[in-house]
């Protein structure tokens, strides 16, 4: 039994319940409701799962209200500041900084399983050139697990951890493939020799007629970006991939379901989405107009890049991302952009406004994160791939952590029935027109 209990009153039929409160090491007490229709025959309603904990998990921590994120216990402004991408994956996998001898010997596995199958890029030569490359992602990651028969059995703890690594190692191989594959451009081999993001940006901008070298500054800027993206605890898409795996599907198959997931303009769509949006605007003129249809109840227009469910605070990924933003700019020579003036005119009015303050509206991760990848030369259909490439981190952890747990149970949510009550067939010639 957990040290507290809370007393559930069922006064219309005389009845109580003590409910077992669980205490994490941090966030709010969590009562725990599994036995309550066992016990009452009732079930409890919560769409959104806004006041719901559908698991327990030690990687990700988050304070909406205070604005925190850490990982694993470190907050997320150090590890942006001191620490570097495959460190943050290692950490987020395992639950611990690595030693330096870990940390090589983890560097050279992810370094070595970069490689796509060769018949792979058949797959890629069956998508249409314009197909968007979430669509390739979807489909080309979840394929993965008809090449990889060997690692498929998911309660071998050894199969589990070499999925993550090729996982991890060739998403950023099939992202920059999807990219060449919509320029109708060949696809460019993985560098053993590059760090993981200046190997991305190689796999994206090099030809094989001429050599392309990394800005060191965009590489900073993007391992920064993978960072910041790698986790966020029970978003979208995270619980999609664990809803998926509760079934004891292959981890490929459920980061595909993940990667759907993501594709929304509400979760990781948004990103592509603020980008259109500040193009719709066009100018710093137009702002207050924007902001307007923002609010108006009647216009479906929402302000993209702002909001979150669990922050009601400014995003602290929002704060990191705007910094780089600045400084990717001034080195790109894109110091000025009228699209940076526009986005911080946005945020300047929002930020001012009684409508968005009510309700505790802030920039989020994405507000900036679009700006940075267009100064960098990666286009808008990709925005949404490189969160995802960061994001397969996080998911992975988890179906990890979930498929760990001797106590994990299908996850299988339970409704309320709205719909006609029990009636009897009747036949075709039977039925009125109506
Ligand atoms: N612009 C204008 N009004 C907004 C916005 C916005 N971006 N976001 C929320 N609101 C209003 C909403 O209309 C509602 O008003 P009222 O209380 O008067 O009905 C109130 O704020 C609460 O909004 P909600 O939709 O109930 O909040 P939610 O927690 O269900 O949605 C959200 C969170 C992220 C889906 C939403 O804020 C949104 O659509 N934002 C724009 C899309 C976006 O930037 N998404 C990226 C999220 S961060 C990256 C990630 O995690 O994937």
């Amino acid at each position: 039994m957990a040290d507290k209990t809370f007393t559930l009153i069922d006064n219309a039929n005389n009845r109580s319940m003590e409910l077992p409160v669980r205490q994490g090491t941090q966030g709010p007490p969590t009562i725990e409701i599994s036995s309550l229709y066992k016990e009452l025959g009732v079930f409890t309603y919560d769409p959104g799962f806004m006041s719901t904990a559908s698991c327990k998990s030690a990687i990700t921590y988050i304070d909406g209200e205070a604005g925190v994120l850490e990982y694993r216990g470190y907050p997320i402004e150090q590890l942006a500041e001191q620490s570097h991408f495959l460190e943050v994956v290692y950490l987020l996998l395992y639950g611990e900084l690595p030693a330096p001898a870990e940390m090589e010997n983890f560097e050279g596995i992810i370094t070595h399983h970069t490689m796509i199958k060769e018949k792979l890029k058949d797959l890629f030569n069956g998508f249409h050139y314009d197909a968007h490359p979430m669509a390739i992602m979807t489909g080309v990651v979840g394929s993965l697990s008809a090449f990889y028969h060997d690692s498929l059995d998911i309660h071998n703890p050894q199969h589990r951890e070499i999925s993550a690594h090729r996982l991890i190692a060739k998403m950023p191989t099939i992202a920059a493939a999807s990219y060449k594959h919509s320029k109708g451009e060949a696809f460019i081999y993985p560098r053993n020799d590059m760090s993981f993001a200046a190997n991305f940006l190689h796999m994206m901008f090099a030809t094989p007629c001429e050599e392309y070298v990394p800005d060191p500054v965009a590489v900073k800027a993007l391992d920064i970006l993978l960072i910041l993206h790698a986790d966020h605890e029970q978003n979208a898409s995270t619980s999609t991939v664990r809803l998926a795996g509760s079934s004891h599907a292959n981890p490929f198959a459920c980061i595909a379901a993940g990667i759907a997931s993501l594709w929304g303009p509400a979760h990781g769509g948004a990103n592509e989405a603020v980008i259109d949006m500040l193009e719709m605007i066009g100018d710093v003129s137009q702002v207050p107009k924007y902001v307007a249809m923002a609010k108006d109840k009647n216009d479906p227009f929402r302000l993209m890049g702002f909001g979150h469910r669990v922050y009601k605070n400014y995003d602290p990924r929002a704060r990191i991302v705007r910094k780089v933003c600045h400084e990717v700019l001034a080195s790109t020579c894109h110091a000025g952009s009228p699209m940076m003036e526009l986005a911080l005119k946005l945020e300047e009015i929002a930020l001012q406004d009684e409508y968005f303050i009510e309700r505790k509206l802030y920039p989020n991760v994405d507000f900036y994160s679009g700006i940075i990848y267009r100064a960098l030369g990666i286009p808008n259909n990709m925005f949404t791939v490189m969160f995802a490439i960061a994001r397969s981190v996080g998911w992975i952890a988890h179906w990890t952590e979930m498929i760990a747990d001797p106590h994990q149970l299908i996850g299988r949510p339970r409704q309320v029935y709205e719909g006609a009550p029990k009636r009897d067939y009747v036949p075709v010639d039977k039925r009125r027109k109506s």
